[in-house]
This record gives C-alpha cells, structure tokens and sequence, in this order.
C-alpha cells in the first residue's frame, strides 16, 4: 500500500489497514487502536556543524522500509550531554513501540529517567517527539501543521537581526532588511568601552576594563548598557519614523530595578517587544514593570518545563512566550503551550536562531501556521553547507517563512554529507556564557 493511501483510512483505521509492519504490537506499547504492526527499530542521534554551531539531530527508524522522522534535539553548549542521553536511555526505551503514540511516548520518555523537567534529558525528548510527528506526517502524506488542524495564515511573519556599532550603523542595517521586504527587526547596539554586551560586537575601546581579570573575559556593566539602548531608540525613531516594527532584547543582565526603568524609558518608542528583560531567577518581578509600563514584554527562551511558564501567562504578566521548542520537549508540548497561551491572550515567538536545527526551525513554522496566536517568528536564513545537509529548508521570502508543502516536516538530512562537517574543537558560539563579568570580576547571568 502506497504511504499517500493511508491517509483517508488512517483516522478510523482499524490496525489491519496500516499494514506494512511486520511483527505484532510490542508487548511493551499499549495499544491505542492504530498502527501497532509499525514499530521503532532505531533511535540515534546524529551530530553535525555546517554553520559551525553544534546540532543534534534524532532520526527514529521504524520496521517499515523508509519510513523513518527527524527531529531537532539541539542543545549547542552540552551537545555530547544529548547524544548520550539519546543512544543509551531513549533508544532502548523506545525500541519495538508504536511510533503513532505520539502522546504516549512522550508522557514516558517523560518520567522514564524519574529525575525530569530540565535540559539535556528535554532536548533528547524533543528530538525522539519531532521525529514522530515526522513519521505520522509520512505516513499521512501531509504536512506537520495539517496534523495541527491547518494554516490560519499564510505564511509566517519574520524577525530579522540588526546590530553595529553606533546608532547610525544600527539604522544602516535595519534599512537592509527593510529594503528586503522585513517589516520587524530586532536593533542591538555596542556598549561604548565594553565587549559584552549581547548582540552586537564590541565597543570602542573596550580593552581598557580588563587589567584584573582573566583572559577571554567580556567585560559588561548594565548602566551603560541601558543608556546606550536608549540613545538607539531614540535615534532609530527619529531617522526611520514609527511603521517599522523593531524589537529588542536585553538578555536579561540588568538589575530587576534597571529593567523597569528601561521598559519605561522605551515605552515611547513602541517597541514590538522587550525580550527578556529579566532572568528565570527574578520572574516575579515581571508584575511590577506591567503594572507601570505598557511596553510588550517576550519571556522564556531558557524555560524548560510549564512550571516556569504557567503563571506568568495565566497572570498575563508578558505578552510573548518564546521558549525553544527544541529545549521544552518538542512540538508535543508545543502546541499545549500555544493553546494555553490563546486562552489568556499571550502570544507566541518561538525562539530561533541558528542553535536550532532546520527541523526545528519547521517545528516552529507548523505552530506558527496553525496557532491563532501567532506572534512573531525569529528567523535563521542557512547557509549553503546547512541546506547541502538539510535538504528541504523553510523557504524564505519578503521577510516570511512558508512551510514545505511535503510530507511531514519535508526536510531530509544526508547523514554522509553530516559527517563533512564534524563539530569544531572550540566553537566561539557558546565561549561567552561564564566567561562574561562585570568591571570587578563577578559574573553576568547569563
Ligand atoms: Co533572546
């Protein structure tokens, strides 16, 4: 039986009509009603760095010739971490279990390790549940986001990144993409005498903090930082006027005191949004910057489980969720945090940038398509290398994402091509995290 067949008979399918497995269900499955004749074969992580940035792909293989799914597991700063937890527990857990119980195998992956709710063991999750929805798209013939219930849009609008030096640089680069058709970009600017600010490079003269501290330290302090920001506001407006939607984001770094300030001071600027102005450890703060400004406020891409999120969407305290869906569990739990986020009228912005495999990034676009509550869409634009690897790649046009039409999330790896590019000895993505301090020597979270 063709795959594209099963499609009218697979919603009321008794099991005999998904019928190209071999074996009977695995005793270890529960069955559901469907699909218990496929099983997964195989479970394994795949690592590649076509950008240079670590990814960590899963790929489930199943009893059905060619029927296999990938999924986005990436987690760059500890990707060996993934690999292990990929390899040695989630593969023989899930070997002989009916890819089609979806629900099912991600609630037991879930508690399997008892210990739960963080990162390494979440990614790993992520990948094991992208690969499965992969595999029900397969098997349908349809995309991911028909599964969901379909497109409410057409496509996915873009956030594009801007950085430099001064203001004026800044505003050369916004132009760029909105000469390209962006209608939201995201503004850092460089702190003058400090390097570690977030987003854009260093600042002049940045050199001169840095007698007493180690080698490789950034040196950041977030008072400058906050005036900086300011002053490109200020001077983004004044030369580009108020249609253009600019985004920016503190990564966290500054006093909970400094952040209601800067909400403030913005506030005129009318900003998409301010992204993560505070860090997970000082949420509770996020009541009093919303009870005194009306700037939006995007939280959450280090969140890792509902337990971080729940409140501040049910207070209605921020106006974006951005978690990385690669980091949460996957689509799986995706898709739960979008509905409940449209009941309370927050929207979503998934994170991604370029730590997120390009079948996360189509995880993220399948949620953007289908959830009401769209907000926003942080893009990655891959380069040559990262489509020679990962064929199928989100199309990318006039500052929109439109998903692959094909099967599933329509992106296949090369798992030789993979290899041509093994992860490099010392990647500069991740080497700021803890190595970032202030003027004294104590560190910035993060
Ligand atoms: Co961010």
């Amino acid at each position: 039986m063709k795959r594209r067949s099963l499609l009218a008979s697979l919603p009321a399918a008794g099991a005999g009509l998904l019928a190209s497995g071999r074996a009977n269900a695995s005793a270890k499955t529960p069955n559901f009603g469907m699909g218990e004749k496929i099983q997964i074969t195989d479970v394994k992580a795949v690592l590649t760095a076509p950008e240079r940035i670590r990814l960590v792909v899963v790929k489930v293989e199943t009893n059905d010739p060619g029927l296999y799914g990938w999924g986005c597991a990436t987690f760059t700063q500890r990707p060996l971490t993934v690999k292990t937890a990929v390899d040695e527990y989630l593969r023989p857990f899930l070997k002989g279990k009916d890819p089609s119980a979806i629900e099912d195998i991600w609630q037991s992956c879930y508690v399997s390790s008892y210990w739960r709710n963080g990162p390494v063991l979440n990614n790993a999750i992520s990948g094991v549940d992208m690969a499965l929805w992969d595999i029900l798209g397969k098997r349908a013939g349809l995309p991911v986001y028909q599964l969901l219930g379909g497109k409410c849009r057409f496509a996915a609008d873009l956030y594009a990144h801007a950085a430099g030096r001064d203001p004026v640089e800044v505003e050369d680069n916004v132009r760029k993409w909105m000469e390209r058709g962006y209608r939201h970009v995201r503004a850092q600017v460089s702190t003058p005498g400090y390097d570690g600010g977030y987003g854009a490079g260093a600042g002049k003269d940045a050199e001169r903090m840095k007698e007493n501290l180690p080698p490789g330290t950034r040196v950041f302090e977030p008072k400058p930082y906050v005036h900086s920001a300011i002053a490109l506001f200020e001077h983004l407006r004044d030369k580009l006027g108020y249609e253009i939607e600019l985004l920016h984001d503190m990564h966290e770094r500054v006093t909970p005191a400094q952040a209601l300030f800067l909400a403030k001071e913005l506030e005129k600027f009318q900003l998409f949004f301010l992204e993560d102005p505070l860090p997970p450890e000082e949420v509770d703060f996020f009541r009093h910057i919303r009870a005194q400004s009306s700037i939006p406020i995007a939280m959450g891409e280090l969140f890792n489980n509902p337990h971080e999120w729940t409140g501040l969407i049910s207070e209605r305290l921020i106006d974006f969720i951005r978690v990385h869906l690669s980091q949460i569990g996957g689509l799986t739990p995706g898709r739960k945090l979008a509905a409940f986020a449209e009941a309370f009228g927050v929207k979503t912005a998934w994170h991604g940038p370029g730590d997120n495999s390009p079948i996360g990034h189509a995880a993220n676009v399948a949620l953007d398509l289908n959830a009401y509550n769209f907000g926003i869409q942080e893009q990655h634009q891959f380069n040559d290398a990262a489509q020679e690897v990962f064929s199928g790649c989100l199309k990318i046009e006039n500052g929109y994402a439109y998903a692959n039409e094909a099967p599933g999330w329509g992106i296949d790896v090369d798992e030789e091509k993979a290899k041509k590019f093994p992860y490099p000895e010392s990647p500069s993505f991740d080497q700021s995290w803890g190595n970032t301090r202030h003027r004294d020597g104590s560190v910035i979270r993060p």
